[in-house]
């Protein structure tokens, strides 16, 4: 069993760094999910060979509803395939309500997760007043401050995980019912301390029931006025949930007014699902190609890791100086 490394062990770039260095840069750093422990390796993969970084993540639903068995056995095949040069762990959604309605012990599973050295987490209060939306939020910040870990919080509502019908998308975007008000997020960021924000801008997930996690995902749209609205109501990264099934321009737009983490699920555990009846091998190929076009042709960081990493190029230009001036932080906060 992979012991939890010590804090002289964790990377020494922070993964907050990271992120608010892409904020401040134009770019972008990916999110991509794992709710099958054979799905890391080619993720990993196709981050190193394309010279670029990546948060390597799980939900809570893909220890429940698929197959990562636990935030600890991803953060074993972390340890065994991981890449601190390129990857960074987090904990995706820990709802407080979680998508069938029941509440979560949350607090119990990020203080799992902090000491098994995830390096950020979520916690979604997303389906909670605002009120208490805010308390849940401050006690997981509270609890995360205590081990330097930065968290990102959600307000709005991103759809898509719950197993009833949606509403029309059109109808959806039109109305920007549930979209994240700019106000409000102003006054969750400031009382919470959250250091990343979901926000919710006509994303939507895609869906994880039995009877829909097949079916091809509906183009989602964002309101890029909106993204900007809040983005200068807050000022810190905001991340794009629901990163599969959004034109290409849109991506790069909203890159541009503030989302500085996008979560991508859906493009890779589709390929990894429909090929996984020839073999697990061919399935890994087939996220390792996913993973290939997300990064070169949709998000546009392949080559970006130096310059996102805040180190600078090697001397002939391969790779990166490794090691980090004074200037970088501790590795989590
Ligand atoms: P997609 O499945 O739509 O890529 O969304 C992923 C996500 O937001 C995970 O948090």
């Amino acid at each position: 069993m992979m012991l939890s490394p010590t804090r002289q062990e964790r990377p020494a770039l922070s993964a907050a760094g990271i992120v608010e260095r892409a904020r401040q840069l134009g770019t972008v750093v990916p999110g991509f999910n794992i709710p099958y422990l054979p799905m890391m390796e080619p993720v990993v993969r196709a981050l190193r060979d394309t010279d670029s970084f990546g948060l390597i993540m799980v939900a809570r639903l893909e220890w429940e509803k698929f197959e990562s068995r636990s935030l600890e056995a991803v953060r074993e095949e972390h340890g065994r395939v991981g890449d601190p040069a390129h990857t960074r762990l987090h904990l995706d959604h820990v709802p407080v309500i979680d998508e069938d309605g029941r509440e979560v012990d949350y607090l119990n599973i990020l203080g799992r997760a902090i000491r098994a050295g995830y390096d950020s987490v979520m916690v979604d209060g997303s389906r909670l007043p605002l009120e208490e939306n805010i308390r849940c939020t401050r006690r997981a910040v509270e609890l995360a401050g205590e081990g330097g870990v930065p968290v990102e919080g959600e307000l709005g509502a991103v759809m898509g995980h719950e197993a009833g019908p949606l509403p029309p998308y059109e109808e959806l975007f039109r109305s920007g019912k549930g979209f994240t008000d700019p106000a409000e997020a102003a006054r969750f960021v400031s009382e919470t301390g959250v250091r990343w924000l979901s926000v919710a801008i006509g994303n939507i997930h895609g869906a994880i029931s039995a009877a829909k996690k097949d079916q091809a995902k509906t183009e989602a749209r964002l309101d890029i006025p909106h993204l900007d609205r809040i983005h200068r109501a807050v000022g810190i990264p905001l991340v794009l949930h629901g990163g599969t099934g959004i034109r290409k321009e849109y991506i790069q737009e909203s890159i541009r007014h503030g989302i500085a983490k996008v979560n991508v699920a859906t493009a890779i555990r589709q390929p990894y699902e429909r090929t996984l009846k020839q073999s697990v091998a061919a399935a890994q190929q087939a996220v390792y190609d996913a993973m290939i076009g997300i990064i070169t042709q949709e998000l546009e960081i392949a080559g970006k890791r130096c310059q996102v990493s805040g180190l600078p190029r090697a001397p002939r230009g391969v790779g990166c100086q490794e090691r980090q001036g004074s200037e970088h932080e501790s590795s989590r906060g």
